[in-house]
């Protein structure tokens, strides 16, 4: 099928914008009214660990899908990239289930390893944008996002409908598992159903974020700071700047900072610190203020109430809506990649198509 720019300038600028439809979609699908729409051979209550592998952005989705698994259904999980799950083969269970998350499904070093899984554990799951694709049709089960066509090569909605789909998946294995009652179920139901108007509001950042990004297109290095769940995220906003904007970026966990990042910070170095006021914005404030202490640019993303508190002194803030805490990745990803688009929209480079990166990696 033909996709079209929309009136947009990209298609990366279209793709982020789709959000709120996107998930609005995937959530028809996966929570209609009566609950999970979950297969029922997608039975989690007799595995005992989960292992979730892809490459590059679809990893951060994993990565941020572990503290859910662990969190609401109590199951040991490992993540890891593909290219280094194939050659290490690891030993497997057969209580196990492996969870591959591919936007193409045709990633050469994915699918190699759902190869490896496939005979091994006790079940293979694919989330997928391309329900045709390899992995996909090779996986014992396969769930679409739902995303539609995604062009850009910097992949967008493709990961907020991943982070949808597995937060369902994890929820369900909460169910499965007992580890969760109705009454949280249906909290955290209803709190992804917020996300589509919660997303829709965070679009609104666009053009502050378009300003900020013309001071961040100046910088040569920058960092991302994120803790728990907002962790990962810190990465996938990193990995999103450096693709696009060839500006050397990297997340870390806010309380490594003091482990190695922080000598690099200095007048010049903007550092993005990504903390809804949830459990531990307290921690998170203190890296920030080390960081502040040494003359570094912070950019605080924060609700409105960690804003205030936290917000004097810090170079910019970007204020998204109040989340349920477990979710505020989906909603401070449009963040993340508005900055990242506008940033390189800044310094003039092929947005849609970064220079050296391919969209689909179907060979080594
Ligand atoms: C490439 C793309 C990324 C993508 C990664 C994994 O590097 O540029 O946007 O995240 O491959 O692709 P997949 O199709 O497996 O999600």
């Amino acid at each position: 099928a033909q996709v079209e720019k929309g009136g947009y300038k990209h298609f990366m600028a279209k793709e982020i914008a789709e959000q709120p439809v996107v998930l609005a979609d995937a959530l028809r699908h996966y929570l209609p009214k009566s609950g999970l729409n979950m297969p029922d051979e997608l039975d989690f209550s007799n595995i005992d660990r989960i292992i979730l592998i892809a490459c590059g952005t679809a990893h951060y989705a994993c990565a941020v899908a572990k503290y859910w698994f662990e969190e609401f259904a109590r199951i040991p999980c490992e993540i890891d990239v593909a290219s280094e799950f194939r050659y290490r083969e690891p030993p497997l269970s057969a209580r196990s289930l492996a969870i591959f998350v591919s936007q193409s499904g045709e990633t050469a070093d994915t699918l190699a390893a759902l190869r490896y899984c496939a005979e091994n554990v006790a079940k293979t799951v694919a989330v997928v944008n391309v329900p045709s694709s390899s992995i996909a049709r090779e996986a014992d089960i396969a769930l679409p996002i739902l995303a539609g066509i995604e062009v850009g090569v910097a992949s967008t909605k493709a990961f907020t409908a991943q982070l949808l789909v597995l937060a369902v998946m994890a929820l369900k294995a909460g169910r499965d598992r007992g580890q969760i009652d109705d009454e949280i179920l249906s909290a955290h139901t209803e709190a992804l159903r917020s996300l589509p108007g919660l997303l829709n509001q965070a679009m609104s950042l666009s053009e502050p974020i378009a300003k900020l990004a013309e001071s961040l297109a100046e910088a040569q290095d920058i960092l991302f700071l994120g803790r728990g769940p907002m962790y990962p995220l810190a990465l996938e906003g990193a990995l999103k700047l450096k693709e696009i904007s060839y500006i050397h970026a990297e997340g870390y966990a806010s309380g490594e900072l003091k482990h190695g990042p922080i000598a690099l910070i200095d007048r010049s170095v903007p550092v993005i610190v990504m903390a809804p006021h949830d459990r531990l914005f307290d921690k998170t404030v203190s890296n920030m203020q080390e960081v502040m202490a040494r003359h570094g640019m912070v950019l605080l993303a924060s609700d409105a109430k960690g804003l205030q508190i936290a917000g004097d002194g810090t170079w910019a803030q970007i204020q998204l809506p109040e989340i349920a805490e477990p979710f505020a990745p989906i909603l401070y990803a449009v963040p993340a990649q508005l900055l990242a688009y506008h940033t390189a929209v800044a310094k003039g480079t092929d947005v849609d198509q970064p220079r050296n990166l391919a969209k689909s990696v179907t060979v080594e």
